[in-house]
């Protein structure tokens, strides 16, 4: 039988998140190979080795213990994680405890938040970008996302020229999207450019997202600027989440604080559909919000945010001294957060020596379809070197180059990751 009518949304071709998809061809070659593959790709330190302390799993046994633990919770969030929450990571200055919503991930509110906007109110993102933020403005929007550059030759800062100027010429735009500190470019905005994002917003009447998920991840001496400091009386929207402060991402909980609710009629009708959305899924999982106080209370979460930090600082001290002596590379050293951006300059269309002749069958095969040149050095570098990164204009830059993490756990392994690296790279330029 055949369903009786197409199935796909007109902007289904929308519909990407390269971070898994090179998963799928790299899980291919493995087969084909018989090699195993250094994922490079996702930010998730329990898969890169990172070990889940006693102490987390003590607090989580503890709480199975108890029956409400099983049960629904407010649809906003519980009680106690919000208040924490307020407590903690915001200010009662620009928020209430009721203007704190949790979700099932980030992931679902980025969804969230762009899906319940009406199609012609446009959110305008960074490019690179976190690839769901551009995936559900596209969607959402039915044609390509609106962004704004980051611009390498200046620590992957926002270009605040290209902010007004899109905000001032394009009506459609409602609000300017921010992710600090930043995935995939590691960089932490300096203070006098995020005041000036808020200053261009306010001067508009648009709203502020900042996807601050990664507000802990700042290296030694570098100073995080958070948006209830300086939002003022704008209207905002802070997104956290405990997937990156905490080994413990498939909790799936996140959340969002939202600032100065109440100032501005059109954006407090569209918070009040946001949590009618979420009511119409009950609520978010439970558990995880009932133990994020006693997780982040714990007398070791410092010290163990400490130390992943410094290991996340060793492996980018060690990134950029090796790729110093690229010469095909540009890098700009992290800041903080747990990514590496390599851009690989004037990037030409190559083929590697691949480990075996079905995978470089199977190589030639995918490489016949148009693609964007990095995304064929990622694949031939999966094939011949067995390290998975995903290429850069998966983050909807224009700009060509790979994201990989600093998150392995093993310093042999990471030292090994960076020569095969740079081996392929050498090679591919050849
Ligand atoms: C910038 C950014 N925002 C949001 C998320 C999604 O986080 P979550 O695990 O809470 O869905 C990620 C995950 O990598 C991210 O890097």
């Amino acid at each position: 039988m055949t369903v009786r009518q197409n199935l796909l949304k007109a902007e289904s071709d929308l519909l990407r998140y390269p971070i898994r998809e090179v998963v799928e061809i790299g899980k291919q070659l493995e087969k084909m190979g018989h090699f195993s593959m250094i994922w490079e790709n996702i930010g998730d330190p329990v898969t890169a080795g990172e070990d889940v302390p006693e102490w987390m799993k003590d607090i989580l046994r503890e709480e199975v213990s108890h029956s409400i633990s099983f049960a629904y919770t407010d649809s906003r969030g519980d009680i106690n994680a919000r208040q924490y929450v307020l407590d903690n990571f915001s200010s009662e200055k620009v928020c209430t405890v009721d203007d704190i919503l949790f979700f099932n991930g980030l992931g679902e509110a980025i969804n969230k938040i762009l899906n319940n906007l009406p199609r012609e109110a446009r959110v305008l993102v960074p490019s690179p970008t976190y690839p769901s933020h551009a995936t559900a403005e596209a969607m959402h929007a039915g044609c390509d996302y609106v962004s704004y550059q980051l611009d390498p030759e200046n620590d992957w800062e926002p270009d605040l020229d290209e902010i007004e100027n899109k905000v001032r010429y394009n009506e459609q735009i409602v609000a300017i999207l921010v992710i600090n500190p930043n995935n995939p470019t590691g960089s932490v905005y300096r203070r006098e450019t995020l005041e000036k994002i808020v200053a261009i917003a306010k001067k508009y009447d648009c709203f502020l997202i900042f996807d601050e998920i990664y507000h802990h991840m700042t290296f030694d001496g570098v100073e995080n600027t958070y948006l209830y400091e300086i939002i003022e009386d704008v209207p905002g929207i802070s997104m956290k989440g405990i997937s990156k402060d905490i080994p413990w991402p498939g909790s799936r909980c996140g959340w969002i604080e939202i600032y100065n609710a109440e100032t501005d009629k059109n954006f407090s009708d569209y918070i009040r559909m946001l949590l009618l959305a979420k009511m119409l899924e009950v609520c978010s999982t439970t558990m995880p919000q009932q133990v994020l106080p006693a997780l982040y209370s714990n007398e070791h979460f410092d010290a163990l945010l400490a130390s992943r930090i410094a290991k996340y600082q060793r492996r980018a001290d060690e990134a950029d001294e090796f790729f110093k002596n690229v010469p095909q590379v540009r890098l700009n050293k992290p800041r903080g957060v747990f990514y590496l951006v390599v851009e690989l300059l004037d990037l030409p269309v190559a083929l590697l020596d691949s480990k075996n002749k079905k995978i470089r069958l199977y190589l030639n095969r995918l490489e016949k379809m148009p693609m964007d040149r990095d995304f064929q050095f990622a694949y031939e570098l999966m094939g011949a070197e067995g390290v998975c990164v995903v290429p850069l204009t998966g983050f909807g830059s224009n700009l060509t180059g790979f994201r990989m993490t600093l998150l392995q756990e093993d310093d042999a392994v990471f030292t090994e990751t960076l020569k095969r690296i740079g081996r392929a790279i050498k090679a591919y330029y050849s």
